[in-house]
């Protein structure tokens, strides 16, 4: 494995231009008018992956977007590894907030990244670290340092909930048995701070729709006199929460799994500076849960926010109208063991049950899926700590992220193994959000860490066998 950093530094300047092309391509799997390019991203992630070495590659169909498939399985008794990633992004908008076009990547140098990061949706989520794997089994491969059996599966529909990731997982549980799963989708605590994902958080995603009068009416000749749809949604979010920041849906939390005292200050011995967060968000304060810290309230407590609220007139100039509906795109984030659909249940019921009269409700469920967290004994996330040992010289930190990848639990309970999170992506990395960018650092150093995770998992499990 010595030279696997020679290796990287032959080939990172084509490594870099690879990845900028695949950026190029507006995979945005929630919009339909992009459905050209999220099958042509499926075809050009199939072509790296067959110039990576993997033996067999398929574009599998499905009822939404395919997903992409390869393997490479040397030795049916050896180990393998299965990598998940996706090549579909988030909308880019607000476009006007972009510095340069999010199809159109650029490298820029930044206080953090002084070796450059590169701007584009996707760049980090996931097209970027994705690709760190795709790179990583091109090194193992051309310099014959492929110890284990690996395949890929990477999809295009994780941005809008996974729909057809189950019903292929489903379908295909023999060719994608393995003995571990690899996921680098997820962020680490800092450049100097590597860390290992333990946790997601759990989702619901939910719209809402108030209806009042069956038409826009003048806010003068009927305003005081009929419910105003815009009024009565913005009192009913915000009676969601109490005075406590506490969620005060019945049955919120009768499930929520509760950390142990000596849990919460392993927790708190993780390095973060709440000057530094709040300096990087150009906030005076952090606002939420009473009685949990920032890290806890972004990772193991459950939240309900507004995602986006729309209805009447947002033109030019004023218009007296009181709108005839109002609507709102709520998120919750769930943690073990709640579960997503009693929680969408619980949250229909009540929003039906405040609406006042002279309104009708409608709540119309999105989609969702169960929190994760992984054990720090398993064979995974030993190999991953020592992979990391070796190019970071440091001990990862565990760390229980608030994000959700929904898939990870269906993971699990289908094809009956473990998932490690490898993410080398920071929060300043700003995905889903205009300027997304990732470090060339990050990005090369998780090309150098996935061979060592291979290495290091081989040698537990046929040690183990
Ligand atoms: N890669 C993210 C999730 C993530 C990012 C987890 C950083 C931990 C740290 C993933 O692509 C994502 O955005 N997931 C969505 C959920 C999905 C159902 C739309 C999310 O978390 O909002
Ligand atoms: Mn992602
Ligand atoms: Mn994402």
């Amino acid at each position: 494995m010595k030279d696997i950093k020679k290796y990287i530094d032959t080939h990172q300047k084509r490594f870099l231009d690879e990845l900028l092309e695949l950026l190029k391509i507006p995979s945005i799997s929630a919009d339909k008018a992009y459905k050209k390019e999220v099958f042509a991203t499926a075809d050009a992630v199939a072509e790296r992956l067959k110039e990576a070495g993997c033996a067999k590659v398929e574009t599998c169909e499905t009822p939404g977007y395919p997903i992409v498939y390869g393997e490479l399985v040397k030795d049916k008794n050896l180990p393998t590894i299965l990598i998940y990633g996706h090549y579909d992004v988030q909308p880019p908008d607000p476009l006007d907030l972009w510095d340069s076009e999010p199809f159109n990547p650029v490298i820029k140098k930044t206080e953090l990244h002084p070796e450059g990061a590169i701007f584009a949706r996707g760049a980090c989520d996931d097209k970027g670290q994705m690709y760190m794997h795709v790179k990583a089994l091109e090194y193992m491969t051309q310099n014959e340092d492929l110890p284990c059996n690996v395949k890929f599966m990477i999809e295009g529909e994780e941005e809008v909930g996974s729909e057809n990731l189950g019903w292929f997982i489903s379908r295909n549980q023999e060719k994608l048995a393995n003995d571990v799963i690899l996921i680098s989708d997820t962020g680490m605590i800092a450049k100097e701070v590597p860390s290992i994902t333990t946790g997601l958080r759990g989702l619901s995603y939910v719209e809402v729709e108030v209806t009042g009068p069956n038409r826009d009416l003048h806010s003068g000749l009927y305003g005081g006199a009929v419910a105003n749809p815009i009024n009565v949604l913005t009192k009913m979010i915000a009676s969601l929460h109490d005075e406590n920041n506490h969620i005060t849906i019945p049955g919120f939390y009768d499930k929520v799994e509760e950390l142990s005292t000596e849990e919460r200050a392993k927790m708190a011995e993780a390095p973060f500076s709440l000057e530094n967060y709040q300096k990087a968000l150009d906030i005076d304060s952090v606002y939420g849960e009473n009685g949990y810290a920032t890290n806890e309230r972004n990772s193991i407590r459950p939240t309900l926010d507004v995602n986006g609220i729309w209805g009447g007139y947002i033109g030019e100039g004023a218009k007296t109208v009181i709108a005839s509906k109002a609507y709102a795109k709520i998120s919750m984030r769930l943690v073990p063991d709640q579960d997503w659909k009693e929680i969408t249940e619980l949250f229909k019921t009540h929003f039906e049950n405040i609406a006042p009269k002279g309104v009708k409700v409608k709540v119309t469920p999105h989609h969702g899926g169960q929190a994760y967290v992984t054990p720090i004994d398993s064979m995974g996330y030993k190999a991953a700590e020592q992979a990391y040992e070796k190019t970071f010289g440091k001990t990862p930190i565990p760390q229980r992220s608030g994000g959700s990848i929904p898939i990870v639990s269906l993971f699990e309970r289908e094809l009956k193994s473990k998932t490690i999170l490898m993410g080398f992506g920071l929060d300043s990395d700003a995905i889903h959000s205009p300027n997304e960018h990732f470090g060339i650092w990050n990005f090369l150093k998780g090309i150098e860490t996935i061979p060592h995770f291979y290495h290091e998992f081989t040698k537990l499990k046929t040690a183990k066998d």
